[in-house]
């Protein structure tokens, strides 16, 4: 039997995976995010499909997941509200507010997060921090408009790198780019969130404080623990 401090990163994300099916509501559809964490939930997810209508997806390579596994995806255009979004986090502070994007999918990420009535964020315990900032913040943007928006994050102190991929400026699933802003210390994420919403040519910023997190699931070395904001 395995003792809980023997416990990998990748045994704790599959207990959180696991552990996010008490949150899906029988006979309804599932909204669900995108990342290693929300893998193990997909997978999860799957010896529960027979009970589910289906899921709304926050990206390219989870609706795949889905798909494969035989779970329908609804397009977010369907549905007018979900019950939950179940969805991973790069950063998670005491207020239940994150950094998210580390995978390149926060915009449909807060699109579909937008619909749902309760976000539960399924992380192991490195993702728990006070102070948001310390995981590179992602910011989707206009590719037009990335020099512009690099200039007023330095402006604030933040050292930004635009996210390659394959030597080539990564491009997201909706056709945009990432910039990663290293060095902020966010800590008034809703006001952050606001205001760099603004800027032109911001698509979406990775603080997800409007849309924050109402229950977090962390994979720790004594277990699950269930944290409610
Ligand atoms: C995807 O864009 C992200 O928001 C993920 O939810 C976040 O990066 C967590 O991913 P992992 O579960 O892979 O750590």
């Amino acid at each position: 039997m395995t003792t809980p401090a023997s416990f990998t990163q990748d045994e704790l994300k599959t207990l959180v995976g696991q552990a996010a099916l008490q949150y899906v509501v029988p006979g309804e559809i599932v909204g669900v995010g995108t990342g290693s964490t929300v893998n193990k939930f997909i997978d999860a997810l799957a010896t529960m499909k027979e009970q589910i209508k289906g899921a709304v997806s926050s990206s390219v390579a989870s609706t795949e997941r889905l798909k494969h596994l035989g779970i329908p995806v609804f397009d977010a255009n369907d549905v007018t509200s979900l019950a939950v979004y179940i969805d991973g986090a790069d950063e998670i502070d005491r207020s239940g507010y994150m950094i998210k994007g580390g995978g390149a999918a926060l915009t449909r990420e807060k699109i579909v997060a937008a619909l749902a009535t309760r976000f539960v964020c399924i992380a192991d315990a490195s993702k728990r921090v006070d102070v948001l900032g310390t995981f590179p913040l992602p910011v989707e943007v206009v590719p037009m408009a990335a020099e512009h928006i690099k200039r007023r994050f330095q402006a604030q102190g933040g050292d930004v790198s635009l996210r390659m991929h394959g030597g080539a400026p990564l491009v997201t699933d909706n056709g945009q780019h990432i910039l990663d802003v290293k060095g902020l210390a966010i800590k008034d994420p809703l006001a952050f969130e606001t205001a760099a919403n603004q800027w032109p040519g911001v698509v979406s910023v990775g603080v997800f404080a409007h849309q924050r997190a109402h229950v977090c699931l962390l994979g720790t070395a004594q277990g699950v623990e269930t944290l409610k904001y």
